[in-house]
């Protein structure tokens, strides 16, 4: 968890400002980010690859939270970029956002995203499938531009993580198997077009992973699979892409590595496999996300209806839950939270969280004790700034909540609060005018 700060009159701060006016300030639920963590966890992982000397690409994977602000953060650390979509590729150039250092992904990118990128000339496609291929060569040829490449491959190592998550094991919908020879094939097939330039593999093993055996596995994989494809085809890679996944603390229990010693791990095992091949010491680029974003951000929300059933449960009902942060009603994940305006309260209970969706299942926190709480008093969720905000949703047409940046001491608005005309504006009558 990062670690907080309490101010004199026992409130939340964050980045040395009092939480409890920030709510004021802008209202509940509000996403609030630490703009200096968020750097901070940037530059862990920039600068343990320049401490190594290996040349790298650090890519901040913009699915755990994209927005023009934060996009911008990530180009001020010289961080590249994963897109998966034609709606994060957009926000960043919104962003300004160096186009090279943009790479793009996506299972099924379709024509529309990969002639946006193409016409942007983003730096890297992460091919995926064989359809990709055919499409991409058409739009580069219809273009007259050239495009650099990896190959997306499964290496059918599983990571320890939730099942939902997992993408890297070999029944996945992402990339070509390794097992079966569709990354070779899917090789030579781009070996064969004039304008694609293979640049190297990419594997991505899943996500909020604490130990390094998955990715040493993965590494080994994709290295014997590096042999295979240089006998074969007399292809080297020059990049090797190892992915996101890196995980973060939610809850005590978790007990993640510091960020350092997963690059460390990295280069490692990435040495040792390039001595035991006789290769070439590859470029390596990761794509964390959560890791960057995910412990800078907090939720904060306002305390409204309590119920209580003697001797079973008290529910204390927030005014947010599931339309902003999806991920325990989707995947049971784990949060801690505070009580905002009274953190130390001696006075404690134990509770369950209750978001405000009509939906049971909208139940962010079960049973954690916390001290005594009352109407409009202020809960903040800890850790949420990964895939918090990115997934949330309208449902029960809640609108979505603001965030803002929080650096230097002061605070800035860096998403609107949605609005009720916001919600209908793409909305037609069906009635006669
Ligand atoms: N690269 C690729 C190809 C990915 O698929 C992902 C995440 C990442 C990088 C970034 O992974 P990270 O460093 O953030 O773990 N919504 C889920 C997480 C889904 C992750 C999908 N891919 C959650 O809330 O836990």
């Amino acid at each position: 968890l990062h670690p907080y700060e309490i101010n004199q009159d026992g409130h939340l701060t964050i980045g040395g400002l009092d939480t409890v006016e920030l709510a004021k300030k802008y209202g509940t639920p509000l996403f609030v980010y630490d703009v200096n963590k968020i750097r901070e966890n940037a530059r862990a992982f920039v600068r343990t690859f320049k401490e190594q000397n290996v040349k790298a690409q650090v890519a901040y994977a913009s699915k755990a939270f994209s927005s023009i602000a934060m996009i911008q953060v990530a180009k001020q650390e010289g961080l590249s970029l994963d897109v998966v979509s034609q709606g994060e590729l957009y926000t960043a150039l919104e962003a300004g956002f160096p186009v090279e250092k943009i790479h793009m992904h996506g299972n099924n990118k379709s024509l529309e995203e990969i002639s946006m990128a193409v016409e942007h000339n983003i730096g890297c496609i992460v091919v995926d499938n064989f359809y990709e291929i055919d499409l991409l060569a058409h739009v580069l040829k219809e273009h007259g531009k050239e495009m650099d490449v990896l190959i997306r491959v499964t290496p059918g190592v599983e990571a320890h993580t939730h099942d939902y998550i997992l993408t890297g094991n070999e029944d996945s919908k992402f990339g070509f198997d390794l097992a079966n020879g569709q990354a070779d094939q899917a090789l030579q097939k781009l070996l064969q077009i004039d304008e694609i330039h293979v640049k190297g593999l990419h594997c991505h093993i899943g996500s909020q992973i604490f130990e390094t055996d998955g990715f040493t596995m993965a590494i080994e994989k994709l290295f014997s699979a590096l042999k295979s494809l240089k006998e074969r085809h007399g292809f080297e890679s020059e990049v090797l892409n190892v992915g996101g996944g890196f995980g973060i603390k939610y809850i005590e229990e978790d007990k993640p590595l510091p960020l350092e010693d997963y690059v460390t791990s990295l280069i490692d095992t990435i040495r040792n496999q390039v001595k035991v091949y006789d290769m070439t010491f590859p470029e390596i680029w990761i794509e964390p996300g959560r890791s960057i974003v995910g412990d800078a951000g907090i939720t904060l929300y306002s305390v409204g209806s309590i119920k209580e059933i003697p001797n079973v449960r008290k529910y204390v009902s927030i005014d947010g839950g599931m339309t902003d942060n999806l991920r325990p009603a989707l995947y049971d994940a784990k949060y801690h939270a505070v009580v905002a305006n009274n953190v130390n309260g001696s006075e404690k209970e134990e509770i369950s969280l209750a978001g405000k969706c009509c939906e049971s299942g909208d139940m962010l926190i079960w049973d954690i004790e916390l001290p005594k709480v009352d109407q409009n008093d202020m809960i903040a969720v800890l850790s949420t700034g990964a895939y918090g905000y990115s997934m949330s949703n309208h449902y029960n047409r809640f609108p979505k909540a603001a965030v803002v940046f929080v650096e230097d001491g002061k605070d800035k608005l860096v998403i609107k609060r949605e609005s009720f005309e916001d919600m209908v504006k793409n909305d037609l009558s069906y009635e006669e005018e």
